[in-house]
């Protein structure tokens, strides 16, 4: 068993990172000095027997089952001991599926960084696995590869686009999109169990003596771990909107306004950012066609629609069913990585766990409408595409300054967005043509979605909708 020196975790940075905004403050706890992780040596046997078993929805209601916190012994144990369950095999599933694409892109620097970063967070949890968790100096512990976890993929997703934009000569666009589209769900639900836990340690007292934590304060009444009973989207559509109006007026010097109406004050529990992760990206889009087509007096309207309860068909897709929660929302059966080997494995596909949403499971509807001009319809067939974007900062300029080109996407821009302040995208207004998809991969993640419908030559409306946590006890 080999030790790894790397400082502890359990600090403000990485908090930030995976808390809600309003629980922060609550977060504090004394890491012991010096601590380093145990770790195990992963072995190809290891990876074959964990990535063989079977992966299952996650819902929300798995995530609060354990209770409001602050929690007691017993439950934050069972918290612990639900996520070490659950993770070894994950993490096995995402390394099998990097080490299936192609020999060339996976020998790219960046993704091989990145299939790096989950053996490194695999050998931090052998040690843990086929084991249970049941001292709290042991959860604490356990806390702490948890805290590592989150950590060490902090960053993956502008490694992993600039890796497949290096690669872009070996691997199709298409391929590209189908890969990202089930990493980056997996990837989701990963962080999400991750951080539940972290939350709930640390909004919980247990282990103050163990820690010598004195100041561990009560968790905002609402937020059980990472998910707020009473989140307000329209509180949330505010915090997003100042963001980008201040990336909006330092790229453009302008800012169009933002008029919300609709229901407000309707709350629902959800993780707060995740929506807060899609409400940014989906107003980056909106203020940038706005901006860019000269209609910045006129706002950008975002409508709150609570969805009714106790009535099926009221998702998105007007498809008329109630929408369950299927393993390919969640990135759970590699599909993509199979494509890439050819090897036919029906069985795990016929297999897949489907978790049905209640139908009173309560939910909202968001619609952001812009007069940006809509997309063209040669755009619109790619606009769920990894990398797909008509960011030009060029054209940006030739636009802003009278002169008119023609959109078109392009890797080298996304690379240039990448290289670019900010490194990820995040104080940019567009760039690496991630913010559609990822964002339709949040929000499918928990049953709901994404439908754009352009007006081309007026505009856009875009339609997110959400469901939340059925009843909590
Ligand atoms: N509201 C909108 N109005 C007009 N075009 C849009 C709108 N939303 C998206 N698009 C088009 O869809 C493309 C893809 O959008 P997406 O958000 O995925 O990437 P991006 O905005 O280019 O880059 P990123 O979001 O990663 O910074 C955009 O480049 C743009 O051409
Ligand atoms: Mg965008």
């Amino acid at each position: 068993m080999a030790q790894l020196q790397r400082p502890l975790i359990i600090q403000s940075q990485f908090i930030r990172l995976c808390c809600p905004r309003n629980a922060r403050k609550t977060l504090t706890i004394t890491p012991p000095r010096h601590c380093k992780l145990h770790t195990s040596t992963v072995t190809d046997n290891d990876i074959a027997r964990l990535a063989s078993l079977p992966l299952h929805p996650l819902t929300l209601a798995d995530l609060v089952k354990h209770g409001r916190p602050p929690l007691n012994t017993p439950q934050l144990l069972t918290s612990a001991n639900f996520t070490l369950s659950i993770l070894p095999a994950r993490l096995a599933h995402r390394i099998q599926s990097l080490r299936n694409l192609p020999f060339i892109v996976v020998s790219n620097p960046h993704i091989s960084k990145i299939h790096s970063n989950y053996i490194h967070s695999l050998s931090t949890l052998l040690p843990w696995a086929e084991r249970e968790i049941t001292t709290l100096e042991d959860e604490v512990k356990f806390t702490e590869v948890m805290a590592d976890l989150v950590q060490t993929h902090s960053n993956t997703i502008s490694v992993l686009a600039r890796g497949f934009l290096e690669a872009r000569k070996y691997i199709s666009p298409k391929d590209v999109t189908r890969f990202l589209d089930e990493h980056l769900r997996a990837r989701i639900g990963t962080r999400l169990i991750a951080e539940q836990h972290l939350a709930l340690h640390f909004s919980s007292q247990p282990h103050h003596d163990v820690t010598h934590t004195h100041d561990v304060e009560e968790p905002p009444s609402g937020f059980i771990g990472v998910i707020d009973t009473k989140l307000r989207p329209a509180k949330i559509v505010q915090h997003c909107e100042a963001v980008v109006s201040e990336i909006c007026e330092l790229k453009y010097g302008v800012r169009p306004h933002v008029v919300i109406n609709g229901e407000p004050e309707y709350t629902f529990a959800h993780v707060p950012v995740h929506l807060e992760y899609i409400i940014t990206e989906l107003l980056k889009n909106a203020f940038r066609a706005t901006v860019e087509s000269g209609m910045e007096r006129e706002p950008i309207e975002v409508t709150i629609a609570p969805l009714p309860e106790e009535q099926p068909g009221n998702n998105v897709d007007n498809g008329g069913e109630a929408k369950a929660i299927k393993n390919v929302d969640q990135g759970n059966v590699d599909v993509a990585s199979r494509s890439f080997t050819h090897k036919d494995d029906s069985s795990s596909i016929a297999s897949e766990q489907i978790r049905p949403l209640a139908h009173s499971t309560p939910g909202v509807t968001i619609r952001i409408r812009d007069r940006g001009g809509g997309i063209s319809p040669e755009n619109y067939a790619h606009i769920w595409d990894y990398s797909f974007t008509t960011f030009n900062e060029d054209q940006v300029s030739a636009t802003l300054s009278g002169s008119s080109s023609s959109k078109s996407g392009s890797g080298m821009d996304a690379l240039n967005a990448i290289s670019g302040p900010g490194g990820d995208g995040a104080n940019s207004l567009a760039g690496l043509g991630y913010g559609l998809p990822l964002g339709r991969a949040y929000a499918e993640y928990f049953g709901g979605g994404i439908a754009v419908q352009s007006l081309w030559g007026w505009g856009t409306d875009v339609y997110l909708s959400l469901k939340g946590v059925g009843k909590i006890d």
